[in-house]
């Protein structure tokens, strides 16, 4: 397909239309009944629904393939549409949140999970996936961290590569892959007070030093799409901003893929308060080379009055005309619209064992153990009790996971049956509910086993919270099981970080489980009987309370760095340490790994040259286990100040019972360079430290010269 020729062939209404994407609904209900209402509300008339270029979600092959053919029947040059959908973690096979994907520090992983996601969903039809989400976030109050990698510019980075990977595998225009979007450029997770949709102020320094990162390893990974975010920078939304999609991503990043606003983003630039009306605002997202405008149709009701009367050069609609058509040829649509769409091969792959097992595997290495007093593994003869609102709970699969089944997940109670005795299983809420044979129950019990915490619908969009504790209800409960003198472990299930400082204390085991999918019971069920043991680390800081976020791991030192708590006149609190309850890169194992003889080639190097690190790593027990060594540099002065440590590389090893192993790393430039006020990546001479361990809180340091 020559597209070139074919823009040519175009009216001006059939570009615009190209630049327009609408829900399946419009083309498959009764426009004069069920769809009038949507279709008014757009200011559009019927042949102009039926020139838009891409479909909002999809359903099912079936579901596809209908609204391809009204489609198609009723397009002049027979140009198809591209199905795009929010395959965020799994279509059918839900593997666990991004968050708690990032948790388990194995890219390997996490890609291969993608690439499942991607022959399940192209089953479907769908040819685009809203996915990753590479917005840096640093607010536990904002919902959408749990769609997120997590606090970490590194980290962000490695697993945002990884998931377009996944997706894109070995080319889109093979059945089964997915073209991936990443989102939401730029910034997102930096919405003040953790408000979603709030107003993001950071300094284009902070931009490039910590949120781009994503994005960026997104891009170099092949991403096909970026979808811009809803949020303002530097005073205007990035869906109109031009120095983010002009200057950054077309000019600087030589980004030539599509751009797509996020939902309804175009014309909300009026409540932004930037955009005069959907006139204003359709303009100001073409001049900033916006290309599909997601569910609006601003462009569609003014580009043509915009360009004949002079205000727009139609070369800038030819543009990304162009770039959606591209997209289309490179999808393969062109020789087959329905491509991928296959119910019979939905039946045979989706939910397939191979796909279960990937899904067990990652929730395996996803749940974290935040602590452990003697207490876990339990042993098979222990009797136990499983009480809190997950008990028999099978909705474990997070926000964004519509495509997915509850009834495909076993209820927690049952999977832990298969490894112990379960004297009661009830998801109670209150302690009213527990009857005095509950109560009796509860006293012959060894172990109490509480599954409680978030929601799945308090996270995701949305859903900001500025109270991050379990309910009154849920700590009554607790403390009235210590009261029993009965030991306890707390399954969280959650999508962010929680306040969980006055728990601690009245449970002797907690496993911090986000949201694992469909293989989530099963998980944490093996976890809790030693048969899986625990290997993932906090991708994010748990804060000690909502006082004090943002809490990060890599913030600067500041001027006046306090060395201990209440210290007077340094940056600290008269009421609470500075440190989270629990750091980024933190999570205990069955393992006990004793880190030991960190060693440096060279005590100095120049700028080109590579520093070779090892550390003696020993597991301690008789328990195998992976554990995740992790490597930071400290920049101790440069032009700009730099963080007190930044994860710059990790090893995720296996152990063998008692084994030791020495681990090499090498250290080049880029692990060192930061950028500067010029905004370029450099690096300056002066004195560095290497530091390693298994959490960013425990570290083995060594230092060394950049000569
Ligand atoms: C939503 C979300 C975005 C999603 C899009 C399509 O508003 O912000 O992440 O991909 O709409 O569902």
């Amino acid at each position: 397909m020559n597209i070139n020729n074919l823009l040519k062939k175009l009216t001006i209404e059939e570009k615009i239309g190209q630049l327009m994407q609408l829900a399946p609904f419009f083309f498959i209900g009764d426009l004069k009944k069920e769809v009038y209402g949507p279709i008014e509300a757009l200011g559009l008339d019927e042949d102009e629904v039926f020139l838009a270029g891409s479909v909002l979600g999809i359903g099912s092959a079936d579901e596809m393939k209908r609204v391809q053919n009204s489609y198609l029947k009723r397009s002049r040059h027979k140009i198809p549409l591209i199905f795009m959908a929010d395959i965020i973690h799994g279509y059918k096979t839900i593997f666990p949140v991004p968050l708690a994907m990032a948790a388990s520090f194995n890219p390997e992983l996490v890609k291969k999970a993608a690439r499942i996601s991607a022959i399940e969903a192209q089953t479907a039809g769908i040819h685009v996936t809203f996915s990753p989400m590479s917005d840096l976030s640093r607010d536990p109050r904002w919902g959408r961290v749990v769609e997120s990698f997590g606090e970490d510019p590194y980290l962000n980075g490695v697993f945002s590569k990884a998931m377009v990977e996944g997706y894109q595998h070995d080319g889109i225009d093979k059945i089964g892959n997915l073209a991936s979007c990443v989102k939401h450029f730029a910034a997102y997770g930096a919405s003040e007070a953790g408000r979603d949709y709030n107003t993001v102020d950071i300094s284009r320094l902070n931009l490039h030093q910590y949120y781009l990162s994503g994005y960026k390893k997104a891009l170099e990974a092949g991403a096909q799409l970026v979808m811009t975010s809803f949020n303002i920078f530097e005073g205007v939304p990035a869906t109109t901003n031009q120095y983010l999609l002009k200057e950054l991503l077309r000019e600087k990043w030589e980004f030539n893929g599509v751009i797509i606003s996020d939902y309804d983003s175009l014309p909300q630039t009026i409540a932004h308060g930037t955009s005069e009306d959907e006139l204003d605002a359709a303009k100001k997202g073409l001049l900033a080379s916006l290309d599909i405008e997601m569910a609006s149709a601003s462009y569609m009701n003014n580009l043509k009055k915009l360009i004949e009367e002079g205000h727009l050069d139609i070369k800038l609609l030819d543009e990304a005309v162009l770039r959606v058509l591209k997209l289309k040829k490179d999808l393969g649509l062109f020789n087959d619209p329905y491509k991928g769409a296959d119910s019979r091969l939905e039946e045979i792959l989706v939910l397939s064992k191979e796909h279960l097992d990937v899904a067990l595997s990652l929730a395996r290495e996803s749940l974290v153990l935040l602590k452990n007093d003697n207490l876990l593994p339990l042993d098979k003869k222990e009797k136990v009790i499983i009480i809190g609102s997950y008990a028999k709970e099978n909705n474990t699969m997070g926000p964004w996971s519509w495509h997915g089944k509850k009834e495909d997940i076993m209820p927690l109670d049952k999977a832990i049956s298969m490894y112990g005795e379960v004297l009661l299983s009830k998801p109670v809420k209150s302690l009213a509910e527990l009857t005095k044979d509950d109560i009796t129950l509860i006293k012959k019990s060894d172990v109490v086993i509480l599954a409680m915490g978030e929601e799945s619908s308090e996270s995701g969009e949305a859903k900001s919270k500025t109270n991050l504790r379990l309910s009154l209800d849920e700590k009554e409960i607790i403390k009235y099981i210590k009261s029993l003198k009965k030991r306890s472990v707390l399954v969280l299930y959650n999508g962010r970080p929680l306040v969980l400082s006055e728990i601690t204390p009245y449970v002797d085991g907690i496993i911090e489980t986000f949201f694992l999918g469909t293989m989530s019971s099963e998980a944490i069920a093996e976890t809790l009987y030693g048969h899986n043991n625990p290997s993932g680390k906090l991708p994010m800081s748990f804060p000690r309370s909502e006082g004090q976020i943002p809490v990060y791991y890599n913030h600067l030192n500041t001027g006046r760095p306090a060395k201990n708590k209440n210290e007077l006149y340094a940056s600290t609190y008269l009421d609470s340490s500075n440190e989270p309850l629990y750091p980024f890169g933190f999570g205990l194992s069955y393992s006990e790994f004793i880190y030991e003889k960190i060693a440096l080639d060279k005590k100095e190097i120049t700028k080109d040259e590579t520093l070779k690190v090892k550390i003696d790593v020993t597991n301690k027990s008789k328990f195998a286990g992976k554990e995740t060594i992790q490597l930071y540099i400290r920049d101790y002065k440069a032009s700009v100040s730099r963080p007190v440590k930044e994860l710059k590389q990790f090893k995720k090893i296996y152990f063998k019972p008692f084994e030791k192993k020495t681990v090499l790393f090498e250290v080049t430039k880029e692990d060192l360079k930061y950028i500067n006020t010029n905004l370029k990546r450099t690096i300056d001479k002066g004195l560095f430290a290497i530091m390693i361990g298994g959490s960013s809180d425990k570290l083995l340091k060594e230092t060394f010269e950049v000569i």
